[in-house]
Order: C-alpha cells, then sequence, then structure tokens
C-alpha cells in the first residue's frame, strides 16, 4: 500500500479495513516523520512509527529493516497503546533497521536553520541525518543494541564525525558518545530487547504458510528520495519497489498494490505542486478536510486532483487499482476540477515532466465537473453515491489508467464503499 500524491492520503484509514485479511503488517521506510491516525470503535489513535496493524489481535505488526527507529519514540508509542489496553507484545523490530539517536534531530534542525530561505521543510525528526549515517555506513542499527561494547564503539565512531560538524561548523557543544550510550542502554535496551527480530525471516515465514502480508509504506510517491520531487523529498523510498529491500521480500511476492490517493491533493513542506490553490477553494479543502499535520500541526497547502502526477505514480509503483480518501471534502463544492495535463510555454503535456524546472512552471489544464453538493459520509454502497461522484471517480479512472477499487467518505471505519463488489 504506496502513498501516490505527497502524503498524508489517508493510508491508515486502509490498513484499517485491510487488517482482517492479514497476519502482518509490516513498516518499511520512514520513520516518526510518518502520522497514522486510525479511528477503531470510536477510538482515534495516531501512530507515527507502530504499524497501525497493532490493534488488531490477530495482526503481528512489523517495524521493517528499512525504518529509522527513535528508540525513544518507538516506546513511548508502545506505553500510549498499552496504557490504552493495546497489547504490543507480537512488536517485531527488525536489528537491521537504523537507530535515530537525538543528535540526528539536532543536525536536521541545523541544516534546516542553515539552508534559511532555501529549507526543505522537514518534520525535523532526524530522519535524513540518520539515512545519511546509514548510506555513510556511519549508522548505529537497532542489533547494536544488544552488544553494548558494539554499541559504544558504533557511537564513538559516529560522533568523532559528527562532533566535528556539530563544533566547528555549527559552533555547538559535542555530544559525549559514552553518557549517551548509557541513556539509550539503561532506558531502551531492555524494553525493546524482546521486539528486536530477524524480520525478513519473519515475513517469509508468514508468507510460506499462506498468510498474508500488509507492506505499509509511509509518505509518498512524490516524496520518494529517486523519484520525488527532489530535494524537496524524504530521504527513503516509499515507492512500492522500496517495499521490497525495505521488508526483505522480492517483487514476486507481492500481487497487489493499492495506491492511495486523496480526492485532492495537499502537500505540508517546500517544493514544486503544479494544482496547488491559494484561492478560497483551497481555504475550504483545508478547513472541510481538517487538513493540518497530525505530526507537527503545520497547514498543509491544497490543491486539486492531479491526474498527470497519479499516471506517473501508477506507472512507477506499478499500482493495480486506487483507493479514493475523503471524497466526503468536495461534498460542498458548485464545481470539482481534475489537472488532466499541464501546459508548459504554450505546449500541452499528459506525461509528467523529467526536468523539474517545468515541473515549476507547469499550469494545469483542467477538466471541470459538476459537484455533488450531497452529504456523502453515510454512503456505504455504490448506489449511494450521485452520479456526479461516479462521474468524478470515473473520470479519474479513465485519465490514470487503473480501477479506482475502494473510496473513503469518513475517518470512521463503516465510512467506506468498495466498488469492486
Ligand atoms: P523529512 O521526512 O522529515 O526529512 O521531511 C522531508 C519532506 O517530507 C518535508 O517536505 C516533509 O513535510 C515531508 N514529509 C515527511 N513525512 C511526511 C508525512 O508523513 N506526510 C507528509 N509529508 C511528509
Amino acid at each position: 500500500m504506496v502513498g501516490t500524491q505527497w502524503g498524508d492520503e489517508g493510508k491508515g484509514k486502509f490498513t484499517d479495513l485491510l487488517a482482517k485479511e492479514m497476519s502482518m503488517v509490516v513498516r518499511y521506510q520512514g520513520g516518526h516523520n510518518a502520522g497514522h491516525t486510525l479511528v477503531v470503535d470510536g477510538e482515534t489513535f495516531a501512530l507515527q512509527l507502530v504499524p497501525s496493524g497493532a490493534l488488531y489481535d490477530h495482526i503481528v505488526p512489523v517495524i521493517g529493516n528499512g525504518v529509522v527507529v527513535d528508540p525513544f519514540v518507538l516506546l513511548a508509542e508502545i506505553d500510549m497503546l498499552s496504557r490504552r489496553g493495546i497489547d504490543c507484545s507480537r512488536l517485531r523490530v527488525s536489528g537491521n533497521a537504523h537507530l535515530i539517536l537525538p543528535y540526528h534531530q539536532q543536525l536536521d534542525a541545523l541544516h534546516e536553520r542553515h539552508l534559511g530561505k532555501s529549507k526543505l521543510g522537514t518534520t525535523k525528526r532526524g530522519i535524513g541525518p540518520a539515512y545519511a549515517d546509514k548510506a555513510m555506513r556511519l549508522g548505529v542499527r537497532v542489533q547494536d543494541l544488544l552488544d553494548e561494547m558494539i554499541f559504544r564503539e558504533k557511537l564513538r565512531a559516529t560522533l568523532s564525525h559528527h562532533n566535528k560538524v556539530l563544533t566547528k561548523i555549527f559552533n555547538r557543544l559535542p555530544v559525549d558518545p559514552d553518557a549517551l550510550a548509557d541513556k539509550v542502554l539503561s532506558e531502551c535496551l531492555e524494553p525493546l530487547a524482546p521486539h528486536i527480530a530477524d524480520t525478513a525471516d519473519l515475513i517469509h515465514d508468514a508468507l510460506e504458510a499462506g498468510q498474508h502480508v500488509l507492506l505499509e509504506g509511509a509518505q509518498a510517491t512524490f516524496l520518494d528520495l529517486d523519484h520525488g520531487t527532489y530535494p524537496f523529498v524524504t530521504s527513503s523510498n516509499p515507492t512500492a519497489g522500496g517495499a521490497c529491500t525495505g521488508a526483505g521480500v522480492g517483487p514476486r511476492h507481492i500481487d497487489r498494490v493499492i495506491g492511495i490517493a486523496k480526492a485532492y491533493v495537499t502537500r505540508v513542506g517546500a517544493g514544486p505542486f503544479p494544482t496547488e490553490l491559494f484561492d478560497a477553494d483551497g481555504d475550504r479543502l483545508v478547513d472541510i478536510g481538517r487538513e493540518f499535520g497530525t505530526n507537527t500541526g503545520r497547514r498543509r497547502r491544497p490543491g486539486w486532483f492531479d491526474a498527470v502526477m497519479l499516471r506517473h505514480a501508477v506507472r512507477l509503483n506499478s499500482l493495480t487499482e486506487l483507493a479514493i480518501t475523503k471524497l466526503d471534502v468536495l461534498d460542498t463544492f458548485d464545481t470539482v476540477k481534475v489537472c488532466v495535463a499541464y501546459e508548459i510555454d504554450g505546449v500541452r503535456t499528459e506525461k509528467l515532466p523529467y526536468h523539474q524546472s517545468d515541473v515549476h512552471r507547469a499550469v494545469p489544464i483542467y477538466e471541470e465537473l459538476p459537484g455533488w453538493r450531497a452529504d456523502l459520509t453515510a454512503a456505504t454502497e455504490p448506489r449511494h453515491l450521485p452520479s456526479e461522484a461516479h462521474a468524478y471517480l470515473e473520470l479519474i479512472e479513465q485519465q490514470v489508467g487503473v480501477p479506482v477499487s475502494m473510496v473513503s467518505t469518513g475517518p470512521g471505519r463503516s465510512q467506506f464503499l468498495n466498488l469492486t463488489s
């Protein structure tokens, strides 16, 4: 399951809906920059790191090797869930996942400040610096916690590098590796140890036993480090290929790739956004859709649905289907718009330009449809949708070339339509 836009598509909702068929739900990239909100039995849960599957007794929630894990955040989340009656003892964390430690967050904030007006608008959770350490072979892994000598040695090595950056470039105090090791080991080792596992092995055991595994993406296609609007991206691969490396499964095991798309588009942080709205329609999307980050509280930038991007997302992820969220947010609009092409320097293009300067200059060409002006929040069957809403979904299907299999019309579990039955 992958996000097809710039994140916040409402992926958590579909994990919830698919959960009953699954025995394992695996996060494969990102870290606590994500924010998944789930409403289960009227209770709202906001999760950052623990896979949404944790809320179901029959599911083994897994944090795969591709995730970057802040152990303090993970333990706080486990503690929050336990206090709310959710048993997290089944949770497994890959020993190969890399740790986010406090100096990563400090470096993330310092880099953003250093960039000034060119800042990326990161979540300041230390995601970029932790993945940079992984690529530089300076990272500290979850399994290192299990060997005190190795853990201390690796922290000393990585901090001998980062302390030079902190003191000489950013004029900050150095971090004492031994004091940090003492803190992490004393607070995190005991509670985390029972969860640490070879998660690729667990996933393959489940697959060999004929069970269903959901690979749950965080962030989204256009925040992908390789395929997104670089540098305004996250530091991992949310696209479907990232699910293979981030979980340890080959592509032959993946038989369904569900792309989640909002009925309009939002983006947090900087970067190009061809269908962005700066008018009253944009404000209405933000107000009605409550488009403020679950994680950072930032106002999301709103825009109309962009089929040019979606067509590209279908290809990049080999999507088999689309699930559309928040259709109800459009309930009161007289007219709804879908961007079907861009105009760049007077030339029409139906493809996302590979040159990003062109994306910055792209002017959306819209197809406009009459709105349905009806409350969809109680719709549970296709026949409950007005013909205008069907027309909107059909236009999306026709534009992007894959079927819309599911639609959600509100945060609750029952606010959902299966269009395939
Ligand atoms: P980072 O992932 O914190 O490094 O932030 C890089 C970019 O990705 C910024 O534009 C963030 O706003 C964006 N981003 C990261 N995580 C999410 C998410 O879960 N939803 C939406 N945007 C995100």
